[in-house]
């Protein structure tokens, strides 16, 4: 008992573990996470309706996305975004890893009778010769990623631009990192049964790693006859250290916001939004 406490306690090495697959794969938690990305109410999985509605009204003007345009959505989910985007005549393409929520998005483009291109495939490992317009890679997803696959994923992104293609991202910012506190939490059938169908106990522990500017909240998840311990990353950014990120990677930062709806930029903010194009 006491040397499991001790594991369950153990704070890790920034980024050692990537556990994304187990938090949207999983053939229970992914269904959980479906109905988050639906629920329009809250910020889990996907943001709330109003948001999202008012993002991509301002993403169709500030892109000026229409028929002509040659769109991917990175992570897209049940596709709160690409379908509205595919109504404006753009030809849409949307990945993801999580099978179900890609089998509802493809649902509804049957339904309204819009051609988008799913795929469902984990976005680190997928290549195409398509190149694209606009990228989007929407609801922070970059800051789940380590600095490794973060260059992964930045390189595939400016081979797949058309030369005056833009990426458009957000992330968190140092501000929203000075709010997070490390904690340690134990619950019986923790965040309410998300984990599993038949009851379990599950830890959470956060931690923070100042130097580095990541977060961590570490699940771990005692079902009768399973354990699963699932990492959850978070990379906060400042614009310059973005913007450096980005260098590096022959990508440059031609707009800034505070968040994927078009707020004017104000260093102060929880979020950071940013158009990038090739350099
Ligand atoms: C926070 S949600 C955002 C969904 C969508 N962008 C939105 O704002 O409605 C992140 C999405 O990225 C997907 N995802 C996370 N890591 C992925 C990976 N490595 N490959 C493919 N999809 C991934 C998840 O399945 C999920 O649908």
């Amino acid at each position: 008992m006491f040397n499991e406490l001790k594991e369950i306690n153990k704070k890790p090495k920034p980024f050692e573990f990537y556990t994304a697959a187990e938090l949207w794969t999983n053939e229970y938690t992914a269904e959980q996470m479906l109905q988050f990305h639906l629920n329009e109410d809250v910020d889990a999985a996907s943001r709330n309706k109003e948001f999202i509605d008012r993002s991509v009204e301002w993403i169709i003007d500030n892109f000026k996305v229409n028929g002509n345009t040659k769109l991917a959505d990175f992570g897209c989910g049940p596709g709160l975004y690409t379908t509205p985007l595919a109504e404006t005549g753009a030809k849409v393409t949307g990945i993801d890893f999580n099978k179900v929520a890609i089998d509802h998005a493809k649902k509804v483009a049957q339904e309204k009778n819009l051609d988008i291109d799913y795929i469902v495939a984990d976005y680190l490992k997928f290549e195409t010769e398509e190149k694209f317009d606009l990228i989007l890679l929407v609801f922070t997803d970059y800051c789940v990623l380590s600095p490794k696959q973060r260059k992964v994923l930045l390189n595939k992104f400016r081979t797949m631009l058309k030369p005056n293609g833009l990426l458009f991202m957000d992330v968190q910012s140092i501000e929203a990192f000075n709010k997070v506190e490390e904690k340690a939490i134990y619950e019986k059938n923790q965040l309410f049964g998300f984990w599993s169908p038949d009851d379990y106990y599950g830890f959470v522990n956060t931690y923070k790693y100042e130097e580095e500017k990541v977060s961590l909240d570490k699940y771990t998840i005692f079902e009768e006859n399973r354990k699963r311990v699932v990492y959850n990353w978070f990379q906060y950014f400042d614009i310059e250290s973005l913007k450096n990120e980005f260098e590096e990677n022959g990508l440059k930062i031609v707009e800034k916001f505070s968040d994927v709806a078009g707020k004017p930029f104000n260093s102060n903010s929880d979020e950071i939004a940013v158009a990038v194009k090739k350099q």
